[in-house]
């Protein structure tokens, strides 16, 4: 206690003395920031409204010192003067007196290349950008190891939700085994609305585009590769590991009909986009894919913009986080939490405190997964004998089905859907293999994991 105390005051006092001020003042540390779209201006709110409160809490003072936009004119959600904004990066990476650097603008460059040259000059980074983190934050966290500097991304997954956090630090004492969760706002507000409405995925779409919910090109979320790349930053801090976004096999939701919606909720479950990662001695398996959620399960009651992660550790057991996945002032909240850390170890002198916490290259299975159940939904000719066929197929692979249901669709077709028990991905394969071959099967339609009932 007494040497963190005293050591506290040394860092401060050392700074003050190296910015020539006294004792009793607060030393003020510049920020850059970079972008001021949604979340950028939900930092510079948040950060008026805490600076008193930040100040208190770390012994510095925290200001707003330049912001790079792309358009000095455009309007903004904050108010800011004509000093502080420039399109010119160099105005913020090239100043010795900016100390901390707060990416908000997206996409991989120029980001990655500002982050990098901010390192290089020993300032510290703050960023929100998953899809940067996802394909180099190893490079990043080099190099900022390197330069013995800071960089954190608590914002990346999750908005508001303490995620990065609660793993690298909080949790560091267990052998983390699964984590599983929905962290794509986009599709879960378009499988909840589905589920709610009967409606098809493409007018839910359009819908969620004109509300803004959704992107004009809404693949990155809708084919599910934004909760990939989510998934591969939780994976690396759980697992210790270093996860690529090839490592995930991912299924989007674009296939996803009314029909199983309406399916999903004669089974008592809801479909959600789950993304499930699991660490089975030292093997990881790493799945994004649509999912049928048993409706006692938490995960199922995770409705619209709301995101959720479980997370099982041998140690702590079960583990729940939820709440708003995005947002202005809910990702801004992630943002100054990181600043906020920042500056406490600005003030006690100890930058860089929590390294990588990779140390290892767990291999990865890109086949299997675990046995789980499975639905299936396929039309087939309308004429007597047919099930007893699928019944027959699924009896030879030795996989009993829990449910079957079957709905005449028109003249001469039906609709059957199986869930069958528990069965190894391998011999699903097979199974529907064989069914394909069935000269009465019109189609396979769908096929969906179901999730076993609550934790
Ligand atoms: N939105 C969310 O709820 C949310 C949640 C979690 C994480 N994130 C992440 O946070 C980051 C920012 O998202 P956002 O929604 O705030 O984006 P946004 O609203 O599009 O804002 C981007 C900002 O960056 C600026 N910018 C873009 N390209 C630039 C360039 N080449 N040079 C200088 N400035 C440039 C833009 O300037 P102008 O304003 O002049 O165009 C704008 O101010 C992304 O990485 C995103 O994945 C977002």
């Amino acid at each position: 206690m007494d040497d963190g105390a005293a050591g506290t005051r040394d860092g401060r006092a050392a700074l003050r003395e190296s910015h020539g001020e006294d004792e009793g003042t607060h030393m003020d540390v510049n920020i850059g920031l970079l972008g001021c779209g949604t979340v950028g201006a939900g930092v510079v709110e948040l950060m008026r409204r805490r600076a008193d409160k930040i100040t208190g809490m770390t012994g510095l003072r925290p200001t707003i010192a330049r912001v790079l936009v792309r358009d000095v004119g455009k309007p903004r959600a904050v108010v800011l003067s004509a000093g502080q904004l420039t399109n010119d990066p160099q105005e913020i990476i090239g100043d010795p007196d900016i100390r901390v650097v707060i990416e908000t603008i997206g996409g991989i460059e120029p980001a990655r290349s500002l982050i990098l040259q901010a390192i290089r000059a020993g300032k510290h980074v703050i960023t929100a950008n998953k899809d940067l983190i996802a394909l180099h934050g190893a490079e990043i966290i080099a190099a900022a190891e390197g330069a013995r500097v800071d960089v954190l991304y608590e914002a990346a997954v999750g908005g508001a939700i303490p995620l990065i956090r609660p793993l690298r630090e909080s949790l560091t004492a267990n052998d983390i085994t699964d984590i599983k969760g929905i962290i794509n706002g986009t599709t879960n507000y378009i499988l909840s609305k589905m589920t709610a409405t009967g409606a098809d995925f493409s007018a839910v779409l359009r819908e969620a585009q004109e509300l803004g919910y959704a992107e004009a090109d809404p693949s990155s979320d809708v084919d599910g590769l934004d909760a990939a790349r989510k998934l591969t930053i939780l994976s690396s801090i759980a697992f210790h590991s270093a996860v690529n976004l090839a490592d995930v096999q991912v299924t989007g939701i674009r296939a996803v009909t009314a029909r199983d919606v309406y399916y999903a909720r004669e089974l008592g479950t809801v479909i959600k986009l789950l993304a499930a990662a699991s660490d089975r001695d030292g093997e990881l398996t790493l799945h994004v894919r649509p999912t049928l959620i048993p409706q006692d399960h938490p995960l199922a009651h995770v409705s619209d913009a709301y995101n959720a992660l479980y997370v099982r550790g041998d140690a702590s057991g079960d583990l729940m986080f939820f709440g708003r996945g995005a947002g202005s002032l809910p990702t801004a909240s992630a943002v100054i939490g990181d600043v906020i850390e920042v500056l406490r170890n600005v003030s006690q002198s100890v930058p860089g405190r929590v390294r990588t916490l990779v140390h290892s290259h767990k291999p990865v299975n890109h086949n299997a997964g675990e046995p789980a159940r499975h639905y299936l939904r396929m039309t087939v000719a309308d004429r007597p004998g047919v099930f007893g066929q699928i019944a027959g197929i699924f009896g030879d692979a030795e996989v009993s089905m829990e449910t079957v249901l079957q709905k005449r669709v028109d003249e001469g077709r039906a609709e059957v859907v199986v869930v069958t028990h528990e069965v190894p991905a391998a011999r699903l394969a097979a199974i529907l293999d064989t069914l394909g071959g069935l000269p009465d099967l019109a189609r396979i339609e769908t096929s969906m994991p179901v999730e076993r009932g609550a934790y």
